[in-house]
């Protein structure tokens, strides 16, 4: 019972590194540290065990990935690692094809010629670009939006052509938009590059780092003008793939789940919600529309419910106050 997870020091990896490891899974780390802080490792093996083996090494490296599914027996991948920025895929599109679909396919060939039984990927709601119809189901039609949307769905085409013509079980999660840190306020979001997800830089101007936010669009066909997200606790994607790596898919050999609240939240009600968290004004200023971006998204997440058996249990108040519990820690160590 031993999990591979690559990009497993990253922002949602590292929660789902100790989930499963708090699940009874040995789970061994592949990351490049090319958006992590090598620091994470000392919360990380302090919430599960001092010995947690972490390898530093890429992920479409086929012998790093061959050495260490044959060293530690693995018998199941979740594949975090990846590159994630929206605007970023814009400037860079190669790289983030490069990084994404290469290392999916070095281990999915890695994972089909050893007999690896479980495979689960971490893509993302943004594959459906613009939905029409709310809530998102996971029938709804893919049609993304940026260069990294597309990675995605390339990713999740070549894992369920490769499940199908082997023993694998593929399950593909898409995730909504993951916030809030571990109870314990020892591992969180703390990637390298300039913050760009929403909560993270709300925090930061709660904190003081950044004099205002601002909001991208005020002009969107919702209630409040502003855009809409489905914000989800990372402990809950966590459990997510807990639940995935013991999912009996019974004669399907792939399935896409949606991992999201079912709850939208606009930008305007998210900043009154982080204000009311942290006792701190957050000043914002309206800004045009990014590229890509999407004017409402929130999941239908009934079949994760109904074949999963998982359900998101924490709401947008517990998220926010992790979060912040997280940052304030950071920011007394002087992290
Ligand atoms: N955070 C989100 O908003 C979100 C939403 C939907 C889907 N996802 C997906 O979830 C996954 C994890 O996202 P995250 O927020 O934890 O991102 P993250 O950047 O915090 O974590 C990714 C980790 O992968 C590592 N990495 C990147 N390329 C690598 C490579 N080639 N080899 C080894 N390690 C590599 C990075 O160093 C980092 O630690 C990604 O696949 C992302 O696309 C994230």
């Amino acid at each position: 019972m031993t999990t591979l997870i690559t990009g497993g020091a990253g922002y949602v990896g590292s929660h789902t590194v100790v989930a499963l490891h708090v699940a009874g899974r040995d789970v061994v780390v592949l990351d490049d540290f090319s958006n992590a802080r090598r620091d994470v490792i000392d919360g990380l093996r302090s919430l599960t065990a001092p010995d947690l083996i972490v390898v530093e090494g890429d992920a479409a490296h086929r012998p790093t990935i061959e050495r260490l599914c044959d060293e530690h027996g693995v018998d199941s991948i979740v594949h975090f690692a990846a590159c994630k920025s929206v605007p970023e895929s814009f400037a860079d599109p190669l790289r983030y094809y490069r990084n994404n679909v290469a290392s999916t396919l070095s281990l999915v060939e890695v994972a089909a010629e050893r007999g690896i039984g479980q495979f689960v990927f971490s893509s993302s709601a943004v594959v459906y670009g613009r939905p029409e119809i709310l809530p998102v189901t996971e029938e709804t039609p893919a049609a993304p939006q940026s260069p990294y949307g597309a990675t995605k769905l390339m990713c999740e085409h070549i894992l369920t052509d490769a499940a199908a013509a082997s023993s694998m079980s593929v399950v593909i999660l898409r995730y909504f938009n993951p916030v809030g840190a571990h109870s314990s306020g020892r591992i969180g979001e703390r990637p390298l590059a300039v913050a760009q997800s929403l909560v993270p830089v709300v925090m930061g101007v709660a904190e003081g780092v950044a004099d205002r936010l601002r909001v991208f669009g005020q002009d969107y066909d919702t209630r409040d003008g502003t855009a809409i997200r489905d914000f989800v606790h990372v402990a809950d994607l966590a459990d997510g793939h807990v639940a995935a790596i013991d999912a009996d898919l019974g004669e399907q050999t792939s399935r896409i789940f949606n991992l999201g609240t079912g709850v939208g939240t606009t930008v305007f009600e998210l900043i009154a919600a982080a204000a009311k968290v942290t006792g701190r004004p957050i000043p914002y200023e309206i800004a045009d529309r990014r590229p890509g971006d999407i004017e409402a998204s929130w999941a239908d997440c009934s079949r994760a419910h109904a074949e999963l058996g998982w359900r998101a249990e924490r709401d947008l108040a517990q998220m926010l106050t992790d979060h912040w519990h997280f940052a304030q820690r950071c920011r007394h160590l002087g992290a």
